[in-house]
């Protein structure tokens, strides 16, 4: 991903290129809210997450209300509201994983390191989010690092995980 600075003009061009796509497929059916998933994906591509001054615009272009678009971007955890620190840890608190532990480690993460879910260190190297299943129930409480899926997690490897991310 190669996010940067919030750009307005960026953001206009994203929101006329998916209103057009939308159009091309969607025909007289591609009013109103048919485009903002995709213009959210857009946008979190450019610039690492859905910046605040981008969600009036996109409200304004597809004329809805601005509480729709901010519902949208709460709701769907792949949205990030702010930037995320420079490595994302991802830990699953799906059915399985729960049953194996993770909210422990979770419990773990909050206290000895602060970080809830959707937080970021204060030094910035480290963002964590709960994720809904990594195709690892087998070998969990599961993470992922970045790209690197970890199985078995437990308090002790997760500070280990938290540590490396800090180098
Ligand atoms: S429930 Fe956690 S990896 Fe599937």
């Amino acid at each position: 991903m190669s996010a940067h600075a919030f750009d307005a003009a960026e953001a206009e061009r994203i929101v006329a290129d998916e209103m057009a796509q939308a159009r091309a497929f969607y025909g007289e059916d591609a009013g109103g809210a048919a485009p903002l998933l995709p213009i959210l994906h857009a946008m979190q591509e450019a610039f690492g997450h859905i910046p605040a001054h981008a969600q009036p615009l996109i409200a304004s272009r597809l004329n809805i209300s601005q509480a729709e678009v901010r519902g949208v971007v709460s709701f769907y955890h792949d949205f990030r509201a702010a930037p995320a620190g420079r490595h994302v840890l991802k830990l699953c608190r799906a059915e399985a994983c729960q049953a194996r532990g993770c909210e422990r480690v979770a419990a773990h993460l909050e206290r000895a390191h602060a970080l809830a879910p959707g937080a970021t260190t204060a030094d910035g190297s480290l963002t964590l989010e709960s994720v809904y299943c990594l195709g690892d129930c087998a070998l969990g409480p599961a993470a992922l690092l970045d790209d690197r899926l970890i199985g078995r997690i437990d308090e002790a490897r997760v500070d280990e995980l938290v540590l490396e991310a800090r180098r």
